[in-house]
């Protein structure tokens, strides 16, 4: 195995697999270069389906191109806000919620994440996750939203009721230049 812990973007998404079962219901809040929408369309198989969200066409035709090239088509592609996933997914279905925030590399990086619309975002992936799912966010604080978001979330999932959800936060303590940070939420109760 790759050393993990070294790949902030791979230890995110194999602990986020670990929660997911073929069949699932997953969703890509932010899917970008379309990369965690191939891992969770696989993990899921040809008998679940993944909801992918972007607001940017250019990232809509990215992962698009992905999902061809690899074959996957249990995908449905939104370019939409994430924060209005309520509006396509059922409450306490999901079995994965991923948000990889900020802007997309090679991309216009004035096109990202906020910590406002995060906020809203977070609070519909915690209802749209079922029991015993997870929200994945990977953050990155190397840029001035980046770093308000990231210190909004945090505040935000340390507040959350402990009766009702676990959150966990990794970051990479001794590394320079700013590398990704996760959290993790999970809902607590049966499916
Ligand atoms: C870091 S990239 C995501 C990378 C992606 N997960 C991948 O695997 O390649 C962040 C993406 O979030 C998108 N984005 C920004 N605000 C958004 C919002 N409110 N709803 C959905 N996507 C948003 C950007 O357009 C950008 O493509």
């Amino acid at each position: 195995m790759a050393n993990l812990i070294t790949k902030t973007t791979e230890l995110a998404m194999t602990v986020t697999l670990s929660y997911v079962r073929k069949g699932d219901v997953a969703v890509d809040a932010t899917c970008g270069g379309g990369y965690d929408t191939a891992a969770l369309a696989r993990a899921v198989g040809p008998e679940g389906r993944v909801y992918a969200f972007d607001i940017q066409k250019k990232a809509l035709i990215m992962t698009e191109s992905r999902l061809r090239s690899h074959g996957i088509s249990n995908v449905r592609l939104i370019r939409e806000s994430f924060v209005s996933m309520s509006s396509h997914i059922a409450e306490n279905s999901a079995a994965a919620v991923v948000f990889n925030l900020g802007y997309l590399p090679g991309g216009d990086h004035s096109i990202t994440t906020t910590a406002e619309t995060t906020a809203e975002g977070l609070e519909a992936a915690l209802r749209t996750i079922r029991p015993g799912g997870i929200v994945t966010v990977v953050m990155y604080d190397g840029h001035e939203a980046g770093a308000e978001e990231k210190k909004m979330v945090l505040e935000w999932a340390e507040a959350l009721d402990q009766s009702r959800y676990h959150a966990a936060y990794v970051s990479m303590i001794n590394q320079e230049k700013n590398p990704p940070e996760i959290l993790w939420i999970t809902k607590k109760g049966r499916e």
